[in-house]
C-alpha cells in the first residue's frame, strides 16, 4: 500500500509517521475522521467533507486545532507531493494526548491532525455490474443516543465486527439495523432501495452519517425526475424491494441484489440503479 503523511502539517512518509501511545485516539477511539476521493487527482467535494469533519468535531466537542483552510491546503499540499493517479484521503483529528490516564475529556493536550493520501485501488467493473450481497446486522451503535449520534467517530468497533460476520457469508457489506429492526445504513454506507418506482433511503433523524455521496445521489434523482423519500424502511421492505444499492465516497454505488441470502428484485442491478450510476459518473469523471 502506498502512503503518505501529513501530521500537523509535516509530511513524513508512513513508516516514519509516529502518533503517541498516549493518543487518546489510540486509549479510546477518541478522534473524529472524514474520507473522500480524487478524480483526476483532484479531490471530490473536499468543502462539503471539511465541513462534515467540523459538525462531527463540534458534536464530539473535539476542538479543531487549525481552520477549514489549513486542512484543506495541508491535504493538497499532499496529494502533489503524493503524486500517484487517484488518492484515497482520510483526514483524522484526535482530541489529543493523556495527560494522565482518565475518560474526562479535559485531560487531553493538543489536538493531532493526521492526513492520509493512500493509493487509491478502485473496484471492480464487475461489482458494478453484477451487483453485491449484504447482510444485516442488528444492533445499537454506542454513539446513537448522545449528541455525537450522526458524528464520525473513528470508533467503529460494531461496523469491524458486523463486516467480519459478512465476510464470513460472503457479503460485501453489513447493513446496520437500529432498536426496531429498521435499516440504518452500511457499515461504511448510506442505503437506498426503489419501491414502486420511488427511491427510499433512511433520514438524517435516524441518526445515521449523512453521507455525502448520499446528498449527491438524492441531487442527481431530483434532476432526473426520479421520486425520493427519506423515510425509515424495514428489512422485510428490503427483500421485496425492486432494486437496491449502497453509496460511499469510495465505492460509489453499488447495486445490492441479495439481502441475508434472499435475492432482491430480479437479481441484478436494475434500471433506476444503473442510470444514477452513470449520472454519477458522469458527475465525478465528466464521463
Ligand atoms: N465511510 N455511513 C457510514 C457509517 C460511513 O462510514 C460512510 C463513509 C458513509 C458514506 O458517507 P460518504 O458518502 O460521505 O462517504 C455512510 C467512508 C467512506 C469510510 O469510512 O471509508
Amino acid at each position: 500500500m502506498n502512503v503518505l503523511v501529513s501530521i500537523d502539517g509535516r509530511i513524513v512518509p508512513a513508516a516514519e509517521a509516529t502518533v503517541s501511545v498516549l493518543d487518546r485516539g489510540f486509549l479510546y477511539g477518541d478522534s473524529v475522521f472524514e474520507v473522500f476521493r480524487t478524480y483526476g487527482g483532484v479531490p471530490f467535494a473536499m468543502d462539503p467533507h471539511l465541513e462534515r469533519l467540523a459538525r462531527s468535531a463540534a458534536r464530539t466537542l473535539i476542538e479543531l486545532p487549525v481552520p477549514l483552510d489549513v486542512f484543506r491546503s495541508e491535504t493538497l499540499a499532499l496529494l502533489a507531493a503524493a503524486a500517484q493517479r487517484e488518492s484515497l484521503v482520510r483526514i483524522m483529528v484526535s482530541r489529543g494526548s493523556a495527560q494522565t490516564l482518565g475518560l474526562d475529556p479535559s485531560l487531553a493536550r493538543g489536538p493531532v491532525r493526521v492526513t492520509l493520501a493512500v493509493e487509491l485501488s478502485e473496484l471492480p467493473d464487475e461489482l458494478y455490474e453484477r451487483g453485491a450481497t449484504v447482510i444485516t446486522y442488528p444492533t445499537q451503535r454506542i454513539a446513537d443516543a448522545t449528541s455525537a449520534a450522526g458524528a464520525k467517530l473513528a470508533n467503529y468497533l460494531v461496523a469491524v465486527l458486523a463486516m467480519r460476520d459478512a465476510k464470513a457469508r460472503g457479503a460485501e457489506e453489513a447493513l446496520v439495523l437500529n432498536g426496531s429492526g429498521e435499516v440504518a445504513e452500511g457499515c461504511t454506507s448510506n442505503v437506498f432501495l426503489v419501491q414502486a418506482g420511488v427511491l427510499v433511503t433512511p433520514p438524517g433523524s435516524m441518526g445515521i452519517l449523512l453521507g455525502i455521496t448520499r446528498e449527491h445521489v438524492l441531487d442527481l434523482a431530483g434532476q432526473a425526475g426520479i421520486a425520493v423519500e427519506e423515510r425509515p424502511f424495514s428489512v422485510a421492505d428490503l427483500v421485496r424491494a425492486e432494486e437496491a444499492f449502497i453509496t460511499s465516497s469510495i465505492r460509489e454505488i453499488v447495486p445490492i441484489v441479495g439481502v441475508d441470502g434472499t435475492v432482491i428484485g430480479s437479481g441484478k442491478p436494475g434500471p433506476i440503479t444503473r442510470r444514477l450510476i452513470a449520472l454519477f459518473r458522469q458527475r465525478t469523471r465528466g464521463a
